[in-house]
């Protein structure tokens, strides 16, 4: 426990897996919270715990995410709460099927839940944070964003547009006090697996971390500044090699000139 508040988090999908511990280590840290979920009665039982555990404030808001107007609220009540000081921007869905076989319904909730939500929030975090001098944002992306042949598509790239949107505001924020952290994790023993219909004991054991595990590694790359976090990966070269290779094409992409394999034979 901590004396020093260290101001409001604000924690979405707080009601199970990786929110919830979100909600535990950020509290032990001194922040009060918001805690943003569908189920009311979890979010309630966490909150309690945490207010006896660490004596911060824990706050609840019911809110479906999928829906654009509950994100539009949520959007004007982060620009406005002066308090706030971080957004953990967490709630996440997967699919039961492919794109093919998932019903349209479905893959339209996971583009609002996964992309939609997560931009509107972080726009609102980035307009309040940049007029205040400071602040931070976690993003939930996932190393499936690094992986898309390791799955069914549409999750993957819903976490890939994560991590662009982290690469692309981070670099905005680079000259401000705004942190800004995308983390990328592996399979984790969470609910989302069940919530889509798969289940994660079928998976080598030595593929699946816990989600404290999860957590606490992800807090030790926010604490470093590090832009991107990958918990699994222990080889930090091979990221640090792609960006390099990534960052030497960059160059390259915008030519009047059209590449020599592309030229229509004369
Ligand atoms: N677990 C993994 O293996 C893994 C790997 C890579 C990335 N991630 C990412 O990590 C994040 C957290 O996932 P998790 O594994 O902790 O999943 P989880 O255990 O299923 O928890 C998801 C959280 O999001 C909330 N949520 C779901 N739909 C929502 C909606 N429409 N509106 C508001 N909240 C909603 C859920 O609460 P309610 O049902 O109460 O709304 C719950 O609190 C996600 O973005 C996920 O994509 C997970």
């Amino acid at each position: 426990m901590t004396e020093t508040s260290q101001g409001l988090a604000i924690i979405t999908g707080a009601s199970a897996g990786i929110g919830a511990v979100y909600a535990d280590r950020l509290a032990r840290r001194g922040y009060d919270l918001l805690l943003v979920a569908r189920n009311e009665t979890r979010l309630a039982a966490l909150a309690e715990r945490l207010e006896q555990a660490t004596g911060r404030s824990a706050a609840i808001l019911r809110a479906d995410l999928a829906d654009a107007a509950q994100v539009a609220d949520l959007a004007e009540r982060i620009e406005s709460e002066k308090a706030l000081t971080l957004l953990v921007n967490n709630a996440g869905m997967g699919l039961h099927g492919s794109l093919a076989t998932s019903d349209a319904s479905e893959v339209s909730q996971l583009l609002a839940l996964n992309v939609v939500a997560p931009t509107l929030l972080a726009r609102a975090a980035v307009r309040s944070f940049t007029k205040r001098g400071h602040g931070g944002i976690i993003n939930l992306s996932s190393v499936l964003a690094l992986a898309p042949e390791r799955f069914e598509g549409t999750y993957s790239a819903s976490k890939a547009f994560i991590l662009n949107l982290t690469q692309g505001l981070a670099r905005a924020l680079q000259e401000t006090d705004v942190r800004i952290q995308a983390v990328l994790p592996g399979a984790t023993r969470t609910e989302i697996w069940e919530r889509a219909g798969k289940d994660i004991n079928s998976f080598p054991p030595e593929w699946v971390m816990e989600v404290d595990d999860l957590v606490d590694a992800a807090l030790v790359g926010f604490d470093a500044g590090e832009i991107i976090t990958i918990p699994p990966l222990s080889d930090e070269g091979e990221w640090n090699a792609l960006q390099a290779a990534r960052q030497a094409m960059v160059p390259n992409l915008s030519r009047r000139e059209v590449a020599e394999r592309y030229r229509v034979p004369a």
